[in-house]
């Protein structure tokens, strides 16, 4: 599989919660994308390991959860043991990220690392090899919806090389303002893995055609 389409339900109607997460399965989906939000780091604040253990009852999927709150480490474990399978943190809540990312992998998930668009990809220099995703923040996050910051393709571009030279096979996922318009620029600059919320559950046509406009705007 060459890219991985990861739905955020943070834009799913929540009345139809497994009937929507079940469409975009169907549709071809690969991973589902978990915002978790503490009204700290962001301002929005969304849900707990509790969410996570509801979407493991509705697929075998892996589940990617993307922590946008204070002092991760203290969450990780549960958010695991709820059927977490790569967990995310922000460089920018860890002052000790290379622990955390190592404790992440050595509980048994995939450990991820996650800057926000105004966090240079030169921060990650010495942790290449601690993290088997990156994701580079498309918008500065808190909120579904909002408008892709252009200037990040060039920044996943050197995100690329950063790992081409250190030798990281780490795969760049990039979230926020991904829909058809915006997903290929990506994948040129070397993203591989793609969230998106609003272009999938909000599409006119239905969340089916949402993900397949991604998977067409790639090809
Ligand atoms: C934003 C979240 C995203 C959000 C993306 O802070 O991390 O995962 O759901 O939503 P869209 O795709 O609508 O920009
Ligand atoms: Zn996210």
């Amino acid at each position: 599989m060459s890219s991985i389409i990861a739905p955020s339900i943070l834009s799913a109607d929540m009345r139809y919660f497994e009937d929507q997460i079940n469409q975009a399965i169907d549709a071809g989906a690969d991973w589902i994308h978990v915002d978790v939000m503490d009204g700290s780091f962001v301002p929005n604040i969304t849900y707990g390991p509790n969410i996570v253990q509801t979407v493991r009852k509705i697929t075998h999927l892996p589940i990617d959860v993307h922590l946008m709150i204070e002092k991760p480490e203290r969450h990780i474990q549960t958010f695991i043991e709820a059927g977490a399978n790569t967990i995310t943190v922000h460089y920018e809540t860890c002052p000790h990220i290379q622990r955390t990312l190592t404790s992440i992998r050595e509980m048994g998930a995939t450990p991820s690392v996650v800057i926000n668009p105004g966090t240079p990809v030169s921060m990650l220099q010495e942790l290449v090899h601690d993290f088997e995703m990156v994701l580079l923040m498309t918008v500065n996050p808190g909120f579904g919806g909002q408008a892709f910051i252009s200037g990040a393709v060039d920044k996943i571009r050197r995100m690329k090389s950063l790992l081409d030279e250190s030798g990281s096979k780490a795969m760049i996922q990039v979230d926020g303002g991904i829909d058809s318009t915006t997903i290929n620029a990506c994948y040129q600059a070397g993203a591989r893995n793609f969230v998106a919320g609003s272009a999938i559950f909000n599409h006119k046509d239905g969340i089916a055609a949402g993900v397949q406009a991604l998977r067409d705007a790639l090809e």
